[in-house]
């Protein structure tokens, strides 16, 4: 009746999240009570935003040191005292990392049977809604449109270029490496990719996008950001999606240089999101991904790792740039 978890046992603090920074701990599996869920973790979702939560607060509190890491993932119903829920039913939990949890019943809901499960946490969970969402509600890419995605070979960013590409627009993949750029290109059908840690980057980027940028969908903000500003047509639009650039180690010591003259001459619109704003229209959302998934025109790349020990390696791995498209750990 063991309940294995990872505990944040102390938060970074300016340096870079280290194995160290977490623990394995042994716990009591919990029981639900009246209104409570027991879940039992079939795979937790690697997310660049799980470092942010350490640096303070953001949609959520800030994590503390001494607490089980938070985290995202999909859960089996074990015991359920709601009647919406029934053992054997999946749902997404924010469960933190470990094998189970009680949550409040009326916080979950039950997910579709689709197979493979595993796409409830990537094409169809937040990576897929957050490209969806930042892309055609924030972007409004018309057809023909340059579109440019940094960390283009993420999850999210795998997501967006695609849909993208089905919009009809020209796609700029910015990724670190040669190699995940050949697989943009190659496997995704990117019109090009950009080494963001090539000293020539710069040069690559006006190459890549001789006429501007009409939709910027940032993941990362810092000097990619900078750069792309630069390129940005008169009215483009830029999709504020997150800041991943800063979320691990010192704070960087300068901000994007440029703003706000560029953004006034250019006519520019920033617009930031979280993917939460649009759940409204997740069922139009979800139809589309599935749709474009069935029909081959999106591929969708999951990066799995056993085993709930590997969750703190597999986060950092994920920070340096492992993955391609979704990471998530089984358990
Ligand atoms: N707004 C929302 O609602 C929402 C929802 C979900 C996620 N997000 C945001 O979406 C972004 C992507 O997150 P994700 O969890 O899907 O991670 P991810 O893109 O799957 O993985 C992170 C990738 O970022 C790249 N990277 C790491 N450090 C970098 C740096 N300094 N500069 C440029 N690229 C760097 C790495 O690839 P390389 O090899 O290319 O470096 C790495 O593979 C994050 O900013 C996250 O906060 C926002």
């Amino acid at each position: 009746m063991n309940n294995r978890q990872i505990v944040l046992d102390r938060l970074p603090a300016g340096d870079k999240l280290a194995p160290d920074h977490f623990a394995l701990n042994v716990g009591e599996r919990p029981t639900a009570g009246e209104g409570q869920v027991l879940l039992k973790t079939r795979y937790i979702s690697l997310d660049a935003a799980n470092r942010a939560w350490m640096q303070g607060a953001t949609y959520r509190s800030a994590l503390e040191g001494g607490q089980v890491m938070a985290g995202g993932g999909l859960s089996e119903v074990v015991e359920s005292n709601v009647g919406h829920l029934k053992p054997g039913d999946l749902v997404f939990a924010d469960a933190g990392w470990q094998e189970y949890a009680v949550l409040q019943g009326k916080t979950l809901s039950k997910l579709p049977d689709l197979k493979p499960e595993t796409h409830l946490l990537s094409v169809y969970g937040i990576a897929g809604l957050t490209a969806y969402f930042g892309l055609l509600e924030c972007g409004q890419p018309k057809a023909g449109d340059t579109v440019v995605v940094s960390a283009a070979a993420g999850s999210v960013g795998s997501i967006v270029g695609q849909i993208a590409k089905i919009k009809g627009c020209r796609v700029v993949g910015i990724a670190g490496g040669e190699e995940k750029g050949r697989w943009l290109t190659e496997e995704l059908g990117f019109d090009a990719a950009v080494d963001y840690k090539s000293p020539e980057f710069k040069r690559q980027l006006r190459a890549a996008v001789p006429d501007g940028i009409d939709v910027f969908f940032d993941n990362t903000g810092g000097p990619i950001f900078e750069a792309c500003l630069f390129a940005m047509k008169n009215f483009g639009r830029i999709a504020c999606c997150g800041a991943l650039s800063q979320y691990d180690g010192a704070p960087p010591p300068h901000g994007p240089r440029g703003i706000p003259g560029l953004i006034v001459t250019k006519r520019l619109t920033l617009r930031g999101f979280v993917v939460m704003d649009f759940a409204a229209q997740n069922d139009q959302a979800l139809a589309d991904l599935q749709g474009w998934v069935a029909s081959g025109q999106l591929k969708v790349k999951e990066d799995i790792i056993d085993g709930l020990e590997n969750l703190p390696s597999a986060l950092i791995g994920l920070l340096g740039g492992e993955n391609r498209g979704k990471r998530m750990v089984r358990v």
